[in-house]
Order: C-alpha cells, then sequence, then structure tokens
C-alpha cells in the first residue's frame, strides 16, 4: 500500500491533464516559447501567454505581462525582495515565515543592506496586527506575509494586512506558496503589490514552476541578465515586462502543465475543493482529538484552515514516527521543520519539529482513515 500525504511538500498525484497536457507539448511541438518565431514556436509561446493571462485572471493580478514566471516560490520571492529593496529600507515580515523569505531577508540584513522586525504571531499561528503596526516606522518600505502556513494550516487575514500597507503607503508582498488554488486571492482588493505562488501545491502543476505577479506600478529589478529572444542588439537587458525578469530560455514545459493544472482547480472549483477537503481535515483532526498522546497545533478544526495537521505524538520523535508509517504502513508524510524554524518557534514545537499529514484533491476519506488506524496501533504498541 502507498498513501501519499505530504502534499504540502509537492501534490501528488497530478491531474491526468497534466501529464497529457507536458507530454503533448514533448511529443508534438517542442519549440522554444519566444524563440525563432516558426510553428512550434509560435505555438508554445501561445500556450506561454495564455498562462499569464489565466494567472492573472486568477490572481487578479492588472496586467498579464506582469506575471513573472520563475521556478518556484522561492526564486520569486527573492526577485521580490532583492528585486525591489533598497539600501536603508525596513521592512517587515511575520512570525510564521517560511525560510524561503526568513533567509533572504537575514541574508540582506547580514550584508548591511536592509534591516528588519518580526511581528509576533499567537501560539495558533494568527499575526498579532497591533504588533505589526507598532512595528511601522518612517523607513518601513515593505511588509512580507506568508498567506497560508505550512507548518500551522493557518491563513492569515491578507485583506486586513493590505488595507494597513495601503493607508501607510508600504509595499505588501504575499507569499502563497500554501495557498494559491485553494484560498481565493484578489490582488486588487487584498491591496497585494506582490504575489509569490509556486505551481507544484495546490495549483497542481509539475515541480520546477512558479512565479511573481507584480502590480502595475512596483518596478522590480532583475536579478538575472541575458539572452529573451527580444532587443537582441542591444547589449541592455530590456526594461519592458516581462522579458525584463525572465532571461533564459523559459520551463515551457513547466508553464504548459501548470496551465493545466490551474484548469483542473478551475474546473472543479476553488470553493468545492476547499469545502471537500476542509471536511475531511475536521474529521482527522477531531479523530486525533480523541486520542489522548496526540497534540495537535494550528487552529482549531472549526476555522478555516489549510488542509494540513501538524502534531506531535508524547514520546515519540517526529521523524521516528514519520519512518515507521514509511516502512510499516506505506505511508508517506513529512516530519521535522518544514523549512520554518519562525514557525515552529511560534506554536512551540521547536527545535524538534512536528509530524505534518497534508491533503490534496486526490486524498481519500479511506486513506485518512488508513492513516488514524496505523496512528492508533503504533501509539498502542509503544
Ligand atoms: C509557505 C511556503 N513558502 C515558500 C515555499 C517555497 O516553495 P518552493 O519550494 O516551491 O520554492 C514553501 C514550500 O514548501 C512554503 O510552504
Amino acid at each position: 500500500m502507498k498513501i501519499y500525504l505530504d502534499n504540502s511538500a509537492t501534490s501528488w498525484p497530478k491531474p491526468a491533464s497534466v501529464i497529457s497536457a507536458m507530454s503533448s507539448y514533448l511529443n508534438e511541438y517542442g519549440g522554444s516559447p519566444g524563440r525563432s518565431g516558426h510553428q512550434f514556436a509560435s505555438k508554445a509561446a501561445c500556450e506561454v501567454s495564455e498562462t499569464r493571462e489565466l494567472i492573472a485572471s486568477l490572481f487578479n493580478c492588472p496586467a498579464a505581462e506582469r506575471v513573472m514566471f520563475a521556478a518556484n516560490a522561492t526564486h520569486a520571492l527573492n526577485f521580490a525582495i532583492k528585486g525591489v529593496l533598497n539600501q536603508g529600507d525596513h521592512i517587515i515580515i511575520s512570525h510564521m515565515e517560511h525560510n524561503a523569505v526568513y533567509r533572504t531577508v537575514s541574508y540582506l540584513k547580514d550584508e548591511g543592506i536592509i534591516s528588519f522586525d518580526i511581528a509576533n504571531c499567537n501560539e495558533h499561528g494568527f499575526l498579532d496586527i497591533e504588533h505589526l503596526k507598532s512595528l511601522i516606522r518612517k523607513n518601513t518600505r515593505m511588509i512580507i506575509c506568508i498567506h497560508g502556513s505550512n507548518v500551522a494550516g493557518t491563513i492569515q487575514n491578507i485583506s486586513e494586512i493590505g488595507s494597513i500597507c495601503a493607508e501607510k503607503q508600504i509595499l505588501f508582498l504575499v507569499d502563497a506558496a500554501q495557498s494559491a488554488g485553494f484560498v481565493p486571492i484578489d490582488m486588487v482588493e487584498d491591496n497585494i503589490d506582490l504575489l509569490a505562488f509556486t505551481g507544484h501545491k495546490k495549483l497542481y502543476g509539475p515541480t520546477g514552476i512558479g512565479g511573481l505577479c507584480i502590480k502595475d506600478e512596483i518596478p522590480v529589478r532583475t536579478l538575472i541578465h541575458g539572452g529573451t529572444g527580444s532587443k537582441s542588439d542591444l547589449a541592455g537587458h530590456p526594461m519592458f515586462y516581462p522579458d525584463r525578469l525572465e532571461a533564459g530560455t523559459l520551463n515551457a514545459v513547466g508553464i504548459i502543465g501548470l496551465k493545466a493544472g490551474i484548469e483542473h482547480v478551475l474546473d472543479k472549483g476553488i470553493n468545492h475543493i476547499r469545502t471537500s477537503l476542509s471536511e475531511l481535515t475536521r474529521y482527522f483532526i477531531d479523530e486525533c482529538n480523541q486520542i489522548d498522546e496526540i497534540s495537535i497545533y494550528g487552529p482549531s478544526a472549526k476555522q478555516e484552515r489549510l488542509p494540513l495537521i501538524s502534531m506531535n505524538i508524547r514520546n515519540m520523535a517526529p521523524a521516528d514516527l514519520a519512518s515507521t508509517l514509511d516502512k510499516e504502513y506505506g505511508i508517506m508524510v513529512r516530519p521535522g521543520l518544514h523549512c520554518s524554524p519562525l514557525a515552529h518557534q511560534t506554536i512551540g514545537s521547536f527545535p524538534q519539529g512536528t509530524l505534518r499529514f497534508s491533503f490534496g484533491c486526490f486524498t481519500t476519506e479511506e486513506e485518512i482513515k488508513y492513516a488514524l488506524d496505523s496512528l492508533k496501533t503504533i501509539i498502542h504498541n509503544q
């Protein structure tokens, strides 16, 4: 038996339509988008541009050309942070951030370029808005917040943070790696200036593709220079979007897979996916709450949360548990710190971390029941 409950690391399985779109590109028209101009390249370019449109409409990003493709959310966040911040800027991050943000801003701080403060979050991972406001200084240029926590499943009220940013004229960068495709996001309504997403989690695309959506007026410096297939006679890198930020051959097969993944989410309906996964999550939490040895982290089962559950089991290390589940029961989950030491400090599970079960749109009730039974047997036998 093989049961994959590690969808927050990367979703699996992928929809059949994703695999078929990618294989059709590779088999039938594998040209390089934006290069050459022949029929294969043109068809690939057309797919890429339709994907940009689809992403812009998914997140209400005002202009499709301001959707930049990147390898993943980490690369997108690096562009948004290193490509926007200047010497002397102050920024604020939350105490739930992933290392994709925390290490990037720590690097800039260590280089003497920026300073940053960390806004408190409560034990369930919710941001303390009053503390956030108290940290704002004259030179605060950006607030960065994770939308959905990969550790506690907490969903932040990005609309409230966005309003504060708009009022104070501070840039708002949202890390939507875990939430994109699961929680509706509206860049205009939520006052988001920069939105980083990854393609391989709740958008059900392949690994190696993600991106950054940029509000019209925000200039982002490129971190990579090179060929764009445009203005090739000039030594200077083009300043227009998206070429400004996309040097080198695009990951066409990844983009085409991402397009099919987003279409899959839209066909099923974000709200429909969320409702059914939330029911499974609630069921799993309620059952775990009946077991004395299990402690669950994050918001209660009644609150809106991501379909992931971090837990600890009395007297058992998360890594040992994960290994037993994998080897003896065929259940694949993720133990440890999940690249997010700050979040574990916040919820009280640092440094040992937690054992995380995470569900995707193909997870079934039977799989969840089997996981619960397996946990009960492990606890009973310890
Ligand atoms: C909240 C959060 N941000 C950023 C990332 C980085 O995403 P990627 O590995 O696709 O760059 C992850 C990955 O797990 C994440 O959970």
